[in-house]
């Protein structure tokens, strides 16, 4: 008896088997094989790079939503040591740094020169004064301060400025850890504008 059953539950055992196998081999792996809503359409996977005729712009790939936050700080290549600092290869590469607002619109340019303004108030004025024009009672304490009004602090190009307040030049400190990377291209925004250089 139990040697019959043993015979039997053997034989539907490869039978199950070889349904099973035959199923899975059988398969088109193209298709969906179970569908559901078989009146459903399937649209072509977009590519993240790719042009999409539908969405803004044309392109697959969307700017971030309005108050999309930045988790940390972007990668900036150039060593954490101040401007005065830097090699000659590198002071080179800090001048060529444009920024985010190369190819912006004024328009862009004006809406952000105004936070720009904002954050030259809480950051820098205390040092540089109103317009970076000097003034500030602070001066009295801490010699040296400079006018950012000067031949000199115009002739500097975005890039270097935005290292000298990424990281500092000599008696001035590095800001990196109180100005997020698009609150200094900001301030530098604003302080073009107040120092009436063009882009
Ligand atoms: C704690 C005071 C202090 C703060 C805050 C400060 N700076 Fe300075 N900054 C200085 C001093 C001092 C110098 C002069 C450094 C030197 O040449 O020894 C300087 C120099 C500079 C220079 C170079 C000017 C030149 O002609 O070479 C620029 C540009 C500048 N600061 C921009 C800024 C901006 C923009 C901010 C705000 C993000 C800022 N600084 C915040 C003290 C400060």
């Amino acid at each position: 008896m139990n040697y019959k059953l043993t015979i039997l539950s053997a034989v539907l055992g490869g039978l199950a088997l070889a349904w099973a196998v035959a199923g899975l081999v059988g398969r088109d792996g193209t298709v969906r094989n179970r569908e559901v809503f078989t009146e459903m359409q399937y649209s072509v996977a977009a590519e993240s790079q790719g042009v999409n005729e539908h969405l803004p712009g044309g392109l697959v790939e969307q700017p971030p939503a309005e108050g999309t936050k930045y988790r940390g700080q972007k990668h900036y290549a150039l060593p954490a040591v101040k401007w005065d600092k830097l090699s000659p290869e590198d002071l080179a590469r800090a001048k060529n740094n444009t920024g985010p607002y190369a190819m912006a619109s004024q328009e862009v340019r004006d809406a952000d020169a105004v936070k720009g303004e904002a954050l030259f108030a809480k950051a820098c004025q205390s040092c540089h004064g109103a317009a970076g024009a000097l003034g500030a009672p602070v001066e009295k304490f801490y010699p040296g301060i400079a006018n950012l009004q000067t031949a000199a602090a115009k002739a500097y190009s975005d890039g270097e400025l935005f290292h000298i307040i990424t990281h500092g030049v000599r008696n001035m400190p590095g800001h990196a850890s109180i100005l997020k990377t698009d609150e200094r291209w900001k301030v530098i925004l604003y302080l073009r504008k107040v120092q009436g250089v063009k882009p």
